[in-house]
C-alpha cells in the first residue's frame, strides 16, 4: 500500500468508527456492518421534544462548574464551561435555560455571540452560540433567577434544627435548565466536575465524590466521573453530618436526625448486596443518602452516589425503607440505563419498581413484598379508572406539548411493574433475570427509547420462547390502554388477615378485640386497613377508629396521609386541625395531593375552604414542583 493511500485508509476508518459510534447519528450509510443485530441495525427516533440541544451536531460530553451560592439573593451564580464534541463541524451550539441571565459566553478565552431564543412553554429558551467547525469547549457566565424552579431555598426555621439555611435542587425532568445552562436531556450524557462555594458553617453535596466535614472556606470540589444525563446533576447545601454505614453507604443529615436516619437506613449495605446479586456489580462506587428537609417534594431521588429522600420515610421501625431500595435500584434502571426521552418513563420507573421489590423480597421476605405489590396494583386500578382509561394510561406516553412532569403517574410505575412481572411469569424467573442482567450490562451508560427495548427483549428472551411470546402480548402491554387481561393475578398473605380484621369489625366484632390481632402489622398492613375500610363508612365510625387506633395522631406520614384523606372527603372534622398540621408541615406532593384533592371535590362548603385557607398558609413553604400542581388542583372559582 502506497503511504498516502494507507493515510486515507487510516483516515476512513476513522471516520467510520467516529460515524457508528455516534449514537445520535440517524444516517442510515452507517449501517453496513453484517455483524450487528437487527436491533443494532435498526434507527431508534430519540427526538427529544424537551430539549433544544441538537446532539446529532454538536454535543456535550463534560460539564465544568464554577460556581457561588447565595442565600441572601437566593441565586446560584458563576460559569459552566462545556466540552463538547462539535460532530458536524456546525457553527451553532445549542444549550437549554430556563429563567437564567446570560452574561456573556467565551470560546476558550474568546468573547462570542449568542442568542436568546423565544419562550416555549415548560422547555424555556434556547441558547444559541455562534462557535467554530473545531470548537471543543464553551464557557458561560450566568446566574439563576431566585424563582429558578429546580431550586428550593429553606430559611432556618423551615429545617430540623432550625440553625442553618438549605438550599436543594430537584433537576429532573427537566428543571437542570433552570440551575444550569446545559444540553438537558436524557439522551444526552457528560460527565462532570464542579467548585462550589458556599456560605462558612454550610457543607455542600452533590451527585458526585463527597466531602464528609465542613471546609473552614466553604470551598468545595466534586467529580463524576461516569457521564450522566443532565437530570441527575444534584446539589443541597446545609448543616449537614455524615455517619457511615458500611465502608461504601453512609447517610447525610441535619445533625439532629443523624442518629435516627442511621438506624432507620441500617439496612443499606445488605439493600446493596442484595441488589447486586441480582443484576450486576454496583458501578457507581459509594451510595449514601441525604436525609432532606419535609418539604422535598418526592419521596426520594436517585441523584447518582447520593438518594436525596424524604424525611417522612423515618418513621423508628425501617416499615418504609423499600424507598431506598427504590432509588438504589435505579443505580441500574434510570442511571446506567436511561430512558432517551420523557415518553419512554416507564423503562426507568417501570424497572425500578420490579427491582425494589426484588430487594425488598431478599432482605424483608417474600410476605413483605407481597403487600408492596398489591398495594401497587390496587394505585394501578385507581389510576386508570380516574384516567378513564384514556390515553394517559399507554406506557409509551405522547408528551407533545405537554409538560414530562404530567407523565408521572402510577402508569410508568405500576404498569411498568406488571408488564416486567408478566413477562417474568411466562418465561420463568431464571431466565427472567439472566434477561434483565444481560439488559443492564448492554446497555450501560446508554440512553434507549421503549422500541430499542422492545426489539432487545424480543431478540434475547421472546423469540426463542414463541408461546411466552405469544402469552405476554408485549405490543398490547406498551401501545395499548388500561391494564390487560393477562395482568398476573397476586395475593397477599398479610393483607388477606386485614381484610378479615375489617369484615369482623363490620359484622360486630368490636375494636378492642380487633386490636389484639394487630400487634406486629406494619406501616402497610395499616395502610391497606384504612384504604379497604367501606366507600360508606360514616363519621361516627371514624371516631370508633381514631379512639383505639389514634390515626389522626399518627407520626407516620404514610398513614397520616391515607387516613386524613379519608378524613377530608367524609367531612371527620375533629381531624381538620390535623390535616392542617400536615398540609403545613409535609410537603412531599404524594401525600399533600390527595388531602387537598378530598377535601376540595366535598361537597361541604367548609372542607373545600378548609383546604382553600391552608394552601394559603401552606404554598410558601412547598418546592415549585407541588405548587404547580396544586395552583392546578385548586383553582379558586
Ligand atoms: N425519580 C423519581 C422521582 C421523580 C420522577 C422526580 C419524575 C421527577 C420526575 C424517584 O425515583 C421516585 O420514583 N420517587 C418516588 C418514590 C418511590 C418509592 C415510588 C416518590 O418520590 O414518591
Ligand atoms: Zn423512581
Amino acid at each position: 500500500m502506497k503511504k498516502t493511500n494507507f493515510y486515507f485508509y487510516c483516515y476512513c476508518l476513522f471516520v467510520s468508527i467516529c460515524v457508528a459510534c455516534n449514537p445520535f447519528n440517524n444516517n442510515s450509510n452507517t449501517q453496513q456492518t453484517t455483524t450487528m443485530t437487527p436491533a443494532q441495525k435498526k434507527v431508534y427516533d430519540k427526538t427529544d421534544k424537551h430539549s433544544f440541544a441538537k446532539p446529532q451536531d454538536a454535543v456535550m460530553q463534560h460539564l465544568s462548574l464554577d460556581i457561588e451560592v447565595n442565600f441572601k439573593e437566593k441565586t446560584i451564580a458563576g460559569k459552566a464551561t462545556c466540552i463538547i464534541r462539535n460532530i458536524n463541524k456546525t457553527n451553532k451550539l445549542y444549550l437549554d435555560t430556563k429563567g437564567l441571565q446570560i452574561e456573556k459566553v467565551l470560546l476558550g478565552q474568546q468573547p462570542t455571540t449568542f442568542k436568546i431564543g423565544e419562550e416555549k412553554p415548560f422547555v424555556g429558551q434556547a441558547l444559541e452560540i455562534d462557535i467554530f467547525s473545531n470548537t471543543d469547549s464553551v464557557t458561560v457566565f450566568y446566574k439563576t433567577s431566585p424563582e429558578a424552579e429546580a431550586l428550593q431555598w429553606l430559611s432556618p426555621q423551615q429545617t430540623a434544627d432550625k440553625k442553618q439555611p438549605f438550599m436543594f435542587t430537584q433537576s429532573q425532568a427537566i428543571l437542570a435548565r433552570t440551575w444550569v445552562p446545559c444540553q438537558d436531556s436524557p439522551a444526552i450524557r457528560f460527565t462532570y466536575d464542579a467548585n462550589v462555594k458556599v456560605p462558612n458553617g454550610l457543607l455542600a453535596l452533590m451527585s458526585a465524590d463527597n466531602p464528609t466535614e465542613k471546609n473552614p472556606q466553604g470551598k468545595y470540589q466534586f467529580k463524576m466521573n461516569k457521564p450522566i444525563p443532565a437530570y441527575l446533576l444534584a446539589l443541597a447545601v446545609g448543616d449537614f453530618a455524615f455517619k457511615s454505614l458500611s465502608p461504601r453507604t453512609g447517610v447525610y443529615a441535619e445533625p439532629s436526625m443523624l442518629n435516627k436516619a442511621a438506624k432507620e437506613f441500617d439496612d443499606m449495605e445488605a439493600m446493596t448486596a442484595a441488589a447486586e446479586n441480582l443484576y450486576g456489580k454496583y458501578d457507581w462506587g459509594r451510595y449514601d443518602v441525604l436525609v432532606m428537609p419535609p418539604s422535598f417534594p418526592f419521596g426520594g431521588m436517585e441523584n447518582p452516589k447520593l438518594t436525596f429522600a424524604t424525611p417522612t420515610i423515618i418513621t423508628g421501625d425501617k416499615s418504609l425503607v423499600s424507598l431506598v431500595a427504590h432509588e438504589l435500584a435505579h443505580s441500574w434502571s434510570g442511571n446506567l440505563v436511561t430512558n432517551a426521552t420523557w415518553e419512554d418513563f416507564w423503562l426507568n420507573e417501570g424497572f425500578t419498581v420490579y427491582f425494589e421489590r426484588r430487594i425488598m423480597a431478599a432482605i424483608s421476605g417474600k410476605p413483605y413484598s407481597d403487600m408492596l405489590e398489591l398495594i401497587g396494583l390496587q394505585d394501578l386500578q385507581e389510576e386508570v379508572k380516574n384516567m378513564n382509561n384514556g390515553e394517559a394510561t399507554k406506557l409509551k406516553l405522547d408528551l407533545t406539548d405537554k409538560n414530562p412532569d404530567d407523565g408521572v403517574t402510577h402508569i410508568a410505575y405500576e404498569k411498568g411493574y406488571f408488564f416486567l412481572r408478566t413477562i417474568e411469569e411466562a418465561v420463568g424467573r431464571e431466565k427472567f433475570d439472566a434477561f434483565v442482567k444481560k439488559y443492564f450490562a448492554t446497555f450501560a451508560y446508554k440512553s434507549i427509547n421503549t422500541e430499542e427495548f422492545l426489539d432487545y427483549l424480543n431478540e434475547n428472551l421472546l423469540n426463542g420462547l414463541p408461546e411466552a411470546k405469544a402469552k405476554i402480548q408485549a405490543e398490547q402491554w406498551i401501545y395499548n390502554v388500561g391494564i390487560p387481561e393477562n395482568c398476573p393475578k397476586i395475593a397477599s398473605e398479610r393483607f388477606l388477615q386485614v381484610d378479615r380484621s375489617i369484615a369482623a369489625w363490620l359484622n360486630g366484632t368490636t375494636l378492642a378485640h380487633i386490636k389484639t390481632q394487630t400487634a406486629d402489622w406494619s406501616s402497610h398492613e395499616w395502610l391497606r386497613f384504612i384504604r379497604n375500610l367501606p366507600e360508606d363508612i360514616t363519621v361516627e365510625q371514624l371516631k370508633e377508629l381514631d379512639k383505639y387506633f389514634q390515626f389522626t395522631a399518627s407520626n407516620n406520614d404514610e398513614i397520616a396521609c391515607v387516613w386524613l384523606t379519608l378524613a377530608g372527603k367524609k367531612s371527620y372534622e375533629p381531624a381538620y386541625y390535623a390535616i392542617d398540621r400536615f398540609l403545613t408541615q409535609v410537603g412531599r406532593r404524594k401525600f399533600v395531593v390527595p388531602v387537598y384533592h378530598a377535601l376540595y371535590t366535598n361537597k361541604d362548603e367548609k372542607a373545600k375552604n378548609w383546604a382553600l385557607q391552608t394552601y394559603k398558609k401552606a404554598r410558601g413553604n412547598y418546592h415549585f414542583l407541588t405548587v404547580n400542581t396544586l395552583d392546578r388542583l385548586l383553582r379558586p372559582e
